[in-house]
């Protein structure tokens, strides 16, 4: 029984991000980069450039509300640059609570417990 539990918990925090790893990979990377450090081929032609998910100094002060808010609506509905499109159409509210839980592994001390 408590082999089984241990075989399984890896499986079961992936779970947690249930297909935001490749929606990240599909809709984000060009702009955000595959790292998420902002530099995707897209992304280093804006200003400001794409949100730095891995500048933890920022992404401690961004809650997870705000970054929810940005995916679901655009940066102008969170006073960001409006080059962040909204993905509302794209995306559901459980893929966007999940993409917002992969973001915060960049930094993972700015993961709200
Ligand atoms: C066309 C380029 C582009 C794409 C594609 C893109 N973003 Fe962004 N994103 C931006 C820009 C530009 C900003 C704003 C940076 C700023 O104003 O400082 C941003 C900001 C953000 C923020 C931060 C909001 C805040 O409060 O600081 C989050 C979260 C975010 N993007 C998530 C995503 C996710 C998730 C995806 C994929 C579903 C995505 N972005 C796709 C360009 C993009």
């Amino acid at each position: 029984m408590a082999l089984a539990v241990v075989a399984c918990a890896p499986i079961a925090s992936a779970a947690d991000f249930g297909s935001a790893p490749q929606l990240y990979q599909q809709y984000c990377a060009s702009c955000h980069g595959k790292t998420g450090n902002g530099n995707g081929p897209v992304g280093t032609f804006l200003t400001p450039r794409p949100r730095d998910f891995a500048d933890c100094k920022v992404m401690k002060q961004i809650t997870d509300k705000t970054l929810f808010d940005a995916i679901k609506n655009g940066g102008a509905s969170v006073g960001v640059s409006p080059n962040m499109p909204a993905w509302g159409s794209s995306l559901n509210d459980q893929q966007i609570q999940q993409m917002v839980k992969y973001l915060r592994q960049f930094c993972p001390e700015t993961a709200s417990k």
